[in-house]
């Protein structure tokens, strides 16, 4: 089932977003929270951090699983995603860092660090609410463009599309690393309930492809229309083609 929610602008559908994670805590305060880095979520977690400073949120009990990591990036580098969790959110909160999970983009070891990361997300009993971005070209998580819908965490070769989005946050593009560990769609589609945030104009045609179109592993976005339980949170630029 896919819920759709309109916020007027990007402050106001970070809000709207931050609420059902808020709900979600709140209801089940030892939650584990399936959560995403780029640029879209970033007001989500300030809603959540005021939340949390005004004594109206407690994440003692909460467990985290962030989707990706890029691969060879150590988690001190400033562009690794568990430094952009850390900056983000996780310093400003009660949330015990031990129950932060990353994958870890210094193992070199592909194979053993996917099946680590699977059996975590197992031994935890799943992920109650994933939170997801989108990517310009209908990727979640790294989950880019292919052939085949990949179940589990795996090893991808970033596309190049998605290289140049990111290279934003590096000095210049070469730095951008080109392969990520990522959850895999099966990961993803195994939570009980997904939050995606969409923002801009720049997002309208992917969103209304992914969630009315057809589903394909062109659109890895559109196997979301076989959820059970999907809000898409976005501001009018985004929604404006639904
Ligand atoms: C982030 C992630 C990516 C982003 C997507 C959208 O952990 O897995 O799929 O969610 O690239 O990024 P933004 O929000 O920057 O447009």
């Amino acid at each position: 089932m896919l819920r759709i929610l309109k916020g007027n602008d990007y402050g106001d559908m970070s809000r709207i977003a931050a609420n059902v994670i808020f709900a979600q805590i709140t209801l089940k305060p030892d939650s584990v929270l399936g959560l995403a880095t780029g640029s879209t979520p970033i007001g989500a977690y300030e809603q959540l951090i005021k939340y949390y400073e005004e004594g109206n949120l407690d994440f003692s009990h909460v467990t985290s699983v962030n989707l990706d990591e890029y691969r060879g990036l150590d988690d001190t580098s400033d562009q690794s995603y568990r430094y952009f969790m850390n900056k983000y959110l996780f310093d400003h909160v009660n949330i015990n860092l031990e129950k932060t999970n990353v994958p870890d983009g210094k193992e070199s070891d592909a194979a053993r660090e996917c099946l680590r990361y699977d059996n975590l997300i197992e031994n935890l009993g799943g992920i109650d609410l994933q939170l997801l971005g989108l990517g310009n070209n209908g990727h979640i998580g790294f989950n880019e463009p292919g052939q085949v819908f990949e179940k589990g965490t795996h090893c991808v070769d970033l596309a190049e599309s998605t290289i140049e989005a990111n290279s934003r946050f590096f000095n210049s593009i070469d730095e951008v690393p080109t392969q990520a560990y990522t959850m895999g769609i099966g990961n993803i589609m195994s939570a009980d309930k997904i939050l995606i945030v969409v923002s801009g104009e720049g997002k309208a045609d992917i969103v209304k492809e992914a969630f009315f179109g057809p589903i394909t592993p062109q659109v890895p976005a559109s196997i979301l229309q076989l959820h059970k339980d999907v809000t898409l949170v976005g501001d009018e630029a985004a929604l404006s083609k639904i």
